[in-house]
């Protein structure tokens, strides 16, 4: 079965082809980082604006790179929810309209749900049940993966992202937009034991997670040696900070996957990407004799692909949507 994935949340516009949720055939990404780099972050209008401009070569190329004709299509698969709610609607409504001409199924895919079937395609044998914990620019979630479209989350961030803690941290140290890969990068070469950052606990909710108290205390320690002229070392700053998100994260998801006795611990989300948490829970893993399944890099970002793998599964299940789709910025990823 062919489904065409649509994706345009945030500010790549992304469209895929794959074959029974596992084969990606093609998989095209437009990105606006470059862009939004100029302002510090994502500009909403301008995200709108741009996958108004591009999204119907990128899906011609899509269709054409994966070597299937539109009439050979199964199903049209296409983030709704959550993102960038006029982001979100570009893809939505070009989706609607496709699958209306060409009298395709329009598939609706929650974005976190196809972060998750990322791995669908980096690990062919992984199936749920399993343990994620799912970690972008814009969530924070410890989540049971009962089956392909049944989830449950048992931890959640009460105010920042991991994500959004990286790069509200590493704009304060002065990289540029997105921070969390560029402080990855310097934080390789950095004294990681240097400084030492607050892991706050969530009163009673010993898998939540709260980011806002530790990007404050890196931004109060900057401003405090500003103030007395002191420059502190970059790469020692980004690879202490690096290390108490990472601990933070890997401690968190070692507890759920004690307290749930989970043996596929899975991650997913832009921040997978983060190489000391692959290297940690790696090691983690296999010291409690668990196995471990991360995304292959290409697919740790917002790309379509993932959004036609879950697709797949959404539509196996008769999860096929009216006319009537409409965009959420937010929703529920066990609805
Ligand atoms: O999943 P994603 O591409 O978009 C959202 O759905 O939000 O995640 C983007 C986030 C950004 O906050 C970015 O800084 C972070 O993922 N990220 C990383 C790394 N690569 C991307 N954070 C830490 N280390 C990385 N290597
Ligand atoms: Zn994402």
């Amino acid at each position: 079965m062919y489904i065409l994935g649509i994706e345009t949340s945030c500010d790549e516009t992304a469209a895929a082809v794959v074959k029974d949720g596992r084969q990606v055939l093609s998989n095209v990404v437009a990105s606006q980082v470059e862009e939004h780099k100029l302002y510090g972050g994502v500009v909403p209008e301008i995200a709108s604006r741009r996958h108004s401009e591009v999204i119907s070569q990128v899906v011609q190329s899509a269709l054409s790179e994966s070597g299937v004709a539109l009439s050979e299509i199964d199903a049209i698969a296409v983030t709704y929810a959550p993102g960038l709610i006029g982001a979100l609607l570009v893809g939505v409504n070009f989706a609607k309209g496709l699958a209306m001409s060409a009298e395709k199924p329009l598939i609706p895919v929650h974005h976190l749900r196809g972060h998750i079937a990322s791995n669908y395609i980096s690990h062919q044998e992984l199936k749920p049940p399993f343990l994620c914990l799912v970690v972008s620019g814009g969530h924070s979630h410890i989540i049971q993966v009962e089956d392909y479209t049944k989830l449950t989350v048992i931890g959640k961030t009460r105010d920042d992202a991991a994500g959004e803690a990286f790069d509200k941290a590493a704009r304060c140290m002065g990289m540029s937009y997105p921070g969390g890969v560029e402080m990855d990068k310097i934080a390789e070469d950095g004294d990681e034991n240097a400084f030492r950052f607050p892991r706050p606990k969530v009163d009673g909710a010993p898998l939540d997670f709260s980011f806002s108290g530790l990007k404050t205390s890196v931004i109060n320690l900057m401003h405090k040696a500003s103030q007395k002229n002191e420059n502190l070392p970059i790469p020692d700053l980004a690879a202490s900070y690096r290390k108490a998100v990472v601990e933070y994260l890997t401690d968190h998801f070692m507890l759920a996957a004690k307290m749930t006795s989970s043996s596929k611990l899975v991650v997913a989300g832009g921040v997978s990407a983060n190489r000391l948490l692959r290297r940690n829970l790696q090691v983690l893993t296999e010291q409690s004799g668990k196995k471990l399944y991360v995304p292959e890099l290409k697919y740790c970002g917002d790309n379509a692909a993932m959004i036609a793998s879950q697709g797949y599964y959404e539509f196996l299940e008769g999860n096929i949507a009216s006319m009537n789709l409409n965009a959420c910025a937010q929703r529920d990823i066990s609805l």
